[in-house]
């Protein structure tokens, strides 16, 4: 069997990018038999970049909805809250210890951080945590605690598994003396949508206040959010270049290859932008309000989505459990067992 994981930070509410880029393949794949699938909440990487827990609280419902919305069958998948596994911060400590810290300065969020403070005349690593500095090592725990072959991810998490690839082989080489404790694990993309592009062309992002929720606010928000898609001030009638922005591609990424050729080309031909907007919308909603009924139902029960988080956690413990004794005897720490 094939394992594949993966996680979402709650810090935010679900947007299109999400789903494309991670719920959308992660649940195609858990209904294949010949995958074991844990997909979890990734409270623990919230508390890097938000210190406002009501909000972390209301994300985790958010996004716990939002998973079980799109189709996922807690029943086949280990869904589970990354808090409710204290495996995963003593990992965390075990793998930190073996991870050179040149790796982490070469981590994108680390070093994005560092140049927005120069840029701004500040001390390189003012308002930058030890939490961000060593969020690849959190996450490859994540990781390599359940010994995931695959990882669905969008693009902007590559970097991320290809050092949770680094950190396990290095543990691998120093403590396994011939046996292999961790699985190296693959991103797993989709080529052709590997990044959502949001509002304003550039990556969807809750940091770039540029998303488009996925449920939140019904078709209305969804239809005004399209609306303000950025476009340039060409007129209905003039051609248009569907790369100009970032219309074509979100279309693409909710419909069928040819429908996609034929709304390139009817910009070309001179679509208007509203009218652009207006299919865009509807092929959008049509993918996503079945789901967004489902959605608004499960949001509802919370104390219903947390009795599938407390069984989930306590199926992925039970996995967790062992590997951890095992690693701690390796490295010389006295076993709990
Ligand atoms: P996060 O919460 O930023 O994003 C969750 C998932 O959504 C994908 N994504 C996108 N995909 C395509 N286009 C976009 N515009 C877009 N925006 C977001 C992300 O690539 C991601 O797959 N560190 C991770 C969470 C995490 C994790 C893990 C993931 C923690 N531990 C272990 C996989 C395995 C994060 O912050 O993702």
């Amino acid at each position: 069997q094939t394992r594949v994981l993966t996680g979402i930070t709650t810090t935010g509410t679900p947007h299109l990018g999400n789903y494309v880029g991670a719920i959308r393949p992660a649940v195609a794949a858990s209904l294949d038999p010949d995958v074991d699938a844990f997909y979890f909440l990734a409270d623990y990487h919230a508390l890097i970049k938000c210190d406002d827990p009501a909000r972390i609280e209301r994300s985790r419902l958010e996004i716990a909805a939002t998973w079980l919305a799109a189709g996922l069958d807690p029943e086949r998948v280990t869904f589970y809250r990354q808090s409710d596994i204290p495996q995963i911060p003593e990992l965390t400590w075990l793998l930190t210890c073996v991870t050179a810290k040149g790796l982490m300065n070469r981590a994108h969020a680390y070093k994005a951080s560092v140049d927005a403070n120069v840029t701004a005349g500040e001390d390189p690593d003012s308002g930058i945590t030890m939490g961000l500095y060593c969020y690849p090592v959190l996450m490859a725990a994540d990781i390599l605690m359940f010994n995931a072959h695959r990882v669905p991810v969008g693009r902007d998490q590559v970097q991320h598994i290809e050092m949770a690839r680094d950190v396990g082989a290095r543990f691998n080489h120093l403590f396994g003396g011939g046996r292999e404790f961790f699985v190296l694990p693959e991103a797993q993309i989709e080529e052709d949508i590997a990044t959502l592009p949001g509002l304003d062309g550039r990556k969807m992002s809750k940091s770039y206040d540029n998303t488009i929720p996925l449920f939140a606010g019904g078709a209305r928000l969804l239809k005004d959010a399209i609306a303000r898609i950025v476009t340039d001030s060409r007129a209905p009638g003039e051609p248009k270049d569907p790369d100009s922005n970032a219309l074509a591609t979100l279309y693409q990424a909710f419909s069928e290859a040819e429908d996609t050729v034929a709304y390139r080309a009817a910009l070309s031909a001179g679509l208007s932008w509203g009218e652009a907007k207006a299919r865009l919308f509807q092929t959008i909603d049509a993918q996503v309000a079945p789901l967004r009924e489902r959605y608004e139902a499960l949001i509802a029960r919370p104390a219903d989505i947390e009795d599938i988080l407390q069984a989930g956690a306590t199926k992925a413990r039970a996995v967790a459990a062992p590997l951890l004794e095992a690693l701690r005897e390796a490295v010389g720490l006295r076993s709990f067992l």
